[in-house]
């Protein structure tokens, strides 16, 4: 996209915002009530598009397009609940209020792997909220892209014909660059941006170097523990959802498997067995549960990462290249958390490692940069507690028999360290899309000061 092209779009983003930050925010949500019927009605050639431009199952593109419906939903109840707290005075005869307005336009940088649900979560907050959206999608999904803008702008025509609102959802198209604007660009009043670690960390220092808001959710590295009190064959379950799901392309993908010394050889045993029969090809082929990785570099990344692990001398299953960018889900026995462990490598790769109590345990899972997402098999409610707890997971999400990915959005998703430290979808994500006013009421006839201070009387 141009320079010209770009300043065009965010002019006509803050014009149209200036109209729709005076729309009452129930009225808002009726928008996004019948984007939502859209989205139903075309979750099929969402979908469709969604399998082609990131490679994902038919089951799982369909999940993805659920969950962006999901956020309509949660976004109209929204809608008449953007509510502040009221505050007791110190002073007599006042009053201490927060109120919350729009904050303007939100810059929203979404990546290939979830093409259309990370976008919603922030789209469908930031409209309630009564902003404009400027949203650049990855290179490498323009359909999906085109296909959320058509639904909106369908939505607009329905509910709000003779309006300029279309104009609420602008598409940058682009990629580093465009990226680079937004992250300068003061008309930007948040930028929200989901990938890598390493994106995010070229971006975020150079919105804060113009003081901007920003809100990040960035790589994983997620692990989970199994306890000597685990059920096992549900931790079985959850641990090939959670590491070969979405061929390891998740944030959420589970990479890393810390497992109680007694349970290990038969855990592993079960899960060799579990992913010598995972169907993996064409993720057109309904039978398929493992599509293609997104691009040959992918591909690349995933065998230097294995060639790596035997180069240390452990001990590699599965791996073996199907064809092209379509690789088997592989199982790594990994002696110790070593530097290549604690990379995030965006593919089906599952270290496996061994440990004696809980607190190393622990001690492992949370000696990695990254801190998204975490989980624990145990039918233990001291193992589970602290896990919990102060002294637990360091993580944003923390689950409990359950695998690290496919978060509901009805609670906050994100995470700490080079996760970025933001919170996007449920619980109350929304007030980062709003600008926060304390506003002090004085209904008396003098003027008391705070903290008791005599000025002058
Ligand atoms: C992502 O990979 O960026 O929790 C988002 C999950 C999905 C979202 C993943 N609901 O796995």
């Amino acid at each position: 996209m141009n320079r010209n092209d770009y300043d065009a779009v965010i002019t006509k983003a803050i014009e149209i915002q200036k109209q729709w930050r005076q729309v009452p925010a129930p009225k808002r949500g009726e928008l996004i009530r019948v984007f939502g019927n859209y989205l139903r009605q075309d979750i099929e050639k969402i979908g469709s598009a969604i399998m082609k431009d990131a490679k994902k199952i038919h089951a799982e593109a369909i999940g993805e397009v659920q969950e962006a419906v999901d956020m309509c939903d949660f976004a109209v109840g929204l809608s008449r609940q953007l509510y502040g707290l009221t505050i007791q005075s110190e002073r007599p005869e006042h009053k201490l209020q927060e109120v919350y307005n729009p904050l303007g336009v939100v810059g929203v940088i979404t990546a290939f792997n979830f093409p259309c649900a990370v976008w919603a979560w922030n789209h469908c907050i930031a409209m309630v909220c009564g902003n404009s959206v400027v949203w650049k999608g990855s290179p490498k999904s323009t359909e999906v892209t085109g296909r959320c803008k058509w639904a909106w702008d369908k939505a607009v025509d329905e509910c709000m014909p003779d309006t300029d609102y279309k104009n609420l959802l602008q598409i940058v198209d682009g990629d580093k660059t465009e990226a680079e604007w937004m992250a300068d660009d003061t008309r930007i009043n948040l930028l929200s941006a989901t990938g890598s670690t390493a994106m995010g960390k070229a971006l975020a220092p150079r919105v804060s170097a113009r003081m901007g808001k920003g809100l990040y959710e960035l790589g994983g590295n997620n692990g989970m523990i199994v306890s000597k009190h685990a059920n096992i064959d549900l931790a079985v379950r959850g641990i090939v959802f959670g590491a070969v799901g979405t061929a390891g392309q998740r944030c959420t993908t589970l990479r890393r498997l810390i497992v109680h010394e007694s349970v290990y050889d038969v855990l592993l045993e079960k899960l060799k067995s579990a992913y010598s029969s995972l169907p993996v090809g064409d993720n057109f082929k309904p039978e398929t549960l493992v599509g293609p990785l997104i691009n040959q570099e992918s591909a690349d990344r995933m065998l230097s990462a294995l060639e790596q692990a035997k180069a240390k001398g452990y001990t590699v299953h599965g791996g073996e290249v199907v064809e092209g960018c379509t690789i088997r889900p592989a199982i790594v026995e990994a002696t110790e958390q070593c530097d290549l462990v604690k990379t995030e490598t965006f593919a089906p790769i599952l270290y496996v490692m061994k440990y004696q109590d809980l607190e190393e345990a622990i001690d492992i899972h949370n000696s990695v940069p990254q801190g998204l997402s975490s989980c624990i098999f145990t039918d233990n409610v001291q193992e589970a507690e602290t896990f919990t707890s102060a002294v637990g997971s360091d993580c944003g999400i923390v689950n409990i028999n359950i695998g690290p990915s496919g978060a509901e959005i009805g609670g906050a998703f994100g995470g700490e360290k080079d996760t970025g430290g933001g919170r996007e979808s449920g619980s109350d994500a929304w007030k980062q899309y709003m600008r926060r006013s304390t506003v002090t009421i004085n209904y008396g006839k003098s003027l008391p000061l705070a903290q008791g201070i005599k000025f002058g009387d």
